[in-house]
């Protein structure tokens, strides 16, 4: 076999002069019928191509009825060009044209909804392309993350027979003529597996049925989540903190030109690489809000957008918010027993008007406690069983975390909103493509 001479159109620019051998898809096209610029696209990079008709009379009409994305593979000589859009140039000397296009339904004048309905398309954007590479670098940093740490990855079901975070914002499946879901969180069943494994990670979807059209609610989205036996909250809080860290530090070393294509001032994000995130209180909140924003919010209501947002005005780095109270927090987070009207948990709140990133506690292990907080949620025990199960057996101190991956994605790369940090988005709104 004959290995393909074509490389890759930024292993073109990097090598910089000589013959060079490219393909890819028409990404702008624009000439006389004396020459041709083509910029073409691969998924490595663009550049200019120039064709002149003197050397391609016999291919000329075909040429010429060159659309965007039609693909090609194109031979010739590189050189440096400061005119062109990537500051590189070759000229032709081969074309073989591969695939012809038909009028390309994306341009300057297409809005948001219809770039929703052409999503399938607009991936091959530079803007999309961009966002998937940082996406792919992101998981793959989650995951080094937790390995280098030797935690484990469990997978647990994602069809479930009831019980989660909360019930009404599940997605119901009929299972051969009985309900089942959509899981939320891949947690209850991690707890079982970590009275095996003890340190345990899963980056995998969960499915939210939320009434919710904000920038940052998916009804599908990537679950990035821990879980560790012997943790204590400051433990957990310490791994999500160097995570995020590392996933930064990744992310700048490698895709600083995808930045730069999406416009983001990563400056933005160095701080949060170099300083601790600070942790406060709920009522640390609560108190600063009044003080200093005027704004009074009765103690034992969940902090809205507004609040968080206020809260998070001056700080370019996240900040653990913990001790919420323990009314209004999930049945499995457990009271703190120095004040037992608040729990052992934190939510991660991001800089930039990013709202919740991650959301953690400590477990509780004592099964009366944690009947008597589904029952005042007016959940049925019996889904439960096996959770009950799982701490009558040497129960011991453990907790983890939940991260939105989308959400941390958007952040990354300064989006307007979740639905830009995955190829396909699902929202309440948007089923296709
Ligand atoms: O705060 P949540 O609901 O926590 C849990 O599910 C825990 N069981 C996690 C755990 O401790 N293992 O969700 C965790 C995170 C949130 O902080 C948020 O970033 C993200 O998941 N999230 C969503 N992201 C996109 N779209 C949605 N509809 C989301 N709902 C939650
Ligand atoms: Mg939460």
């Amino acid at each position: 076999m004959t290995y393909p001479k074509f490389i890759s159109i930024s292993e073109a620019m990097a090598k910089g002069k000589g013959h060079v051998a490219v393909r890819g898809w028409v990404y702008r096209e624009r000439g006389s019928n004396k020459m041709k610029f083509l910029v073409i696209r691969d998924s490595s990079d663009i550049i200019q191509c120039v064709i002149s008709r003197e050397k391609f009379e016999k291919q000329w009409n075909d040429i010429d009825k060159l659309q965007v994305e039609a693909s090609v593979e194109i031979e010739g000589i590189i050189k440096e060009d400061k005119r062109a859009p990537t500051g590189y140039e070759i000229s032709a000397d081969k074309i073989n044209i591969i695939g012809l296009s038909d009028s390309f339904p994306i341009n300057k004048d297409v809005n948001e909804e219809l770039l929703g309905d052409r999503r399938h398309l607009w991936l091959r954007s530079r803007k999309m392309n961009a966002i998937l590479k940082i996406r792919s670098t992101v998981i793959g940093a989650l995951h080094e993350y937790f390995r280098s740490k030797n935690f484990w990855e469990f997978q647990s079901p994602i069809l479930i027979p009831g019980g989660a975070e909360d019930g009404p914002t599940m997605f119901e499946v009929d299972y051969f003529g009985k309900k089942m879901y959509l899981c939320q969180t891949w947690q209850l069943y991690a707890e079982a597996a970590m009275y095996s494994l003890e340190k345990i990670y899963c980056v995998a979807p969960s499915f939210r049925a939320e009434q919710s059209k904000t920038s940052r609610h998916l009804t599908e989205y990537w679950h990035t989540e821990m879980e560790m036996a012997w943790a204590n909250l400051d433990e957990i809080m310490d791994h999500a903190e160097e995570m995020i860290k590392h996933v930064f530090k990744v992310v700048l070393e490698k895709h600083k030109k995808e930045l730069e294509i999406l416009e983001r001032d990563y400056k933005k994000l160095e701080p949060a690489l170099k300083k601790k995130f600070p942790r406060v209180t709920y009522d640390e909140v609560l108190k600063f809000l009044k003080e200093k924003k005027n704004m009074s919010v009765p103690w034992g209501k969940d902090l809205r957008t507004v609040e968080e947002e206020k809260y998070m005005e001056g700080h370019d780095t996240p900040v653990f918010v913990t001790h919420y109270p323990k009314e209004i927090m999930a049945f499995y987070k457990p009271k703190d027993p120095k004040n037992p009207k608040t729990a052992l948990c934190f939510d991660m709140l991001g800089p930039e008007g990013m709202g919740e990133l991650i959301g953690g506690s400590e477990r509780d292990t004592n099964v009366e406690e944690l009947k008597k907080s589904l029952k005042a949620k007016g959940e049925k025990l019996e889904d439960y069983k096996y959770y009950f199960d799982i701490h009558s057996y040497g129960a011991v101190p453990h907790g983890g975390f939940g991260l939105g991956t989308e959400r941390l994605i958007r952040w990354i790369c300064g989006l307007e909103g979740v639905k830009d940090a995955i190829g396909f988005p699902r929202t309440m709104t948007r089923m296709q493509p």
